[in-house]
């Protein structure tokens, strides 16, 4: 088991402020299950719910140069390498969902710039037949030397994690890195033409939700999107997780108030899984993702590839399938891709978070964000 231990139990102790109270999600599904799998016509992939599921978020490591308070113990013990999926088993199953009609990938992690060969994956993926948008979610911290090959291999995005612009915050939160380093790779990201450069601020409370101020303000000067996260609980750490939770409620008054005003955009649809809004006056753009408090279940379209070779369908519930070991007895991309399609049918609505249902058996590194 690859179970965070003790260790993430020492971050709860640090928690300044009382939690505040979950309020309870509603996200009823809003059509009834069809009862089998009338499968779709090729190259589309429905689910039992209506949703059409095209989005991959593929996680190439469990490993990470980084040991952030709310995902993972100091001593994190990682997967041995032989767990995880190779280059060429990985792209058999990336050849299999392009199959089944999937055009949209997302590369995460742990961190993915810490895959060998990360940028002749990038490659592989822009290579495959209808794929529209290839992704990253990065930590940032080697984007500066990465970014130039990533988008000449087709990377077209990134989205940044960056939770303080105060160094001694951003450590206390990240335990080792240094914001020097994901500034300079944001703007490596920028210069190259990743357009629009997405920040990512997961808000735990007694550890940066002063740190909102400087970085809402960043959209002032850059024509940045700076989105602020609530935390999610999984499993070991979701004591603390749950402890620290700053509600997207909470945020945006705070902003408002240390700020200006959040003008909405979009008429309050969501962008993805983001609520956007504008300070006056402001280029870029603010993000609230709210997984714990306003599930975006109805609008999901995405499944995840987990980097040890399962299809996990819901990040919020521990249904998974194996791919590994069809694989490994010599399943090809045809049979891959007919066993995708019969669980992506099944893939499951709605989380319980608010009700207390925690997933168990993984945590977000061993997952992709
Ligand atoms: N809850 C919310 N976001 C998280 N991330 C990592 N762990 C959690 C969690 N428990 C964020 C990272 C990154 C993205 C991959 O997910 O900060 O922005
Ligand atoms: Fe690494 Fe991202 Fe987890 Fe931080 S949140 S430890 S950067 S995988």
């Amino acid at each position: 088991m690859h179970r965070p231990g003790g260790n993430a139990r020492a971050g709860m102790e640090q928690v300044l402020s009382t939690p505040s109270t979950i309020p309870r999600a509603r996200h009823e599904p809003h059509e009834v299950p069809a009862s089998e799998p009338g499968l779709a016509s090729a190259g589309r992939t429905m689910d039992a719910f209506g949703r059409h599921i095209h989005y991959l978020r593929v996680s190439l490591t469990d490993k990470c140069n980084l040991r952030c308070v709310y995902c993972m113990p100091e001593q994190m013990v990682f997967r041995p390498s032989d767990e995880l999926l190779s280059d060429e088993e990985l792209f058999t199953v990336l050849r299999a969902t392009s199959l089944l009609g999937f055009d949209k990938y997302r590369l995460t992690g742990g961190e993915p710039t810490v895959r060998p060969n990360l940028v002749g994956i990038v490659g592989e993926i822009a290579r495959m037949p209808g794929v529209r948008e290839i992704t990253m979610t990065t930590n940032g911290l080697r984007l500066a030397n990465l970014a130039v090959p990533l988008r000449q291999a087709g990377l077209q995005r990134v989205n940044v994690s960056l939770d303080s612009l105060d160094e001694q915050k951003y450590h206390r939160l990240t335990r080792w890195g240094h914001v020097g380093d994901v500034l300079a790779g944001i703007n490596a990201a920028e210069a190259v033409g990743m357009h629009p450069v997405k920040i990512n601020c997961v808000v735990i409370r007694g550890y940066n939700e002063d740190s909102m101020t400087d970085l809402a303000r960043l959209t002032y000067e850059h024509d940045w999107q700076v989105r602020f996260l609530e935390v999610m609980p999984f499993a070991d750490v979701a004591d603390f997780q749950q402890a620290s939770i700053v509600t997207t409620q909470e945020m945006m008054r705070y902003i408002e108030s240390t700020v200006d005003r959040l003008v909405e955009l979009n008429d309050g649809k969501l962008d993805g899984e983001a609520r956007l809004y504008r300070l006056p006056g402001a280029r870029g753009e603010i993000g609230f993702i709210s997984p714990v408090t306003v599930p975006f279940c109805a609008s999901c379209s995405r499944v995840r590839l987990t980097a040890d070779g399962t299809l996990r369908l819901c990040l919020l519930k521990d249904g998974e399938l194996d791919l590994k070991t069809p694989l490994r007895r010599g399943a090809g991309v045809d049979e891959l891709a007919e066993l995708m399609r019969m669980a992506i049918w099944h893939k499951p609505w709605g989380h319980d978070l608010s009700h207390g249902v925690i997933p168990q058996n993984r945590i977000m590194s061993e997952i992709g964000g």
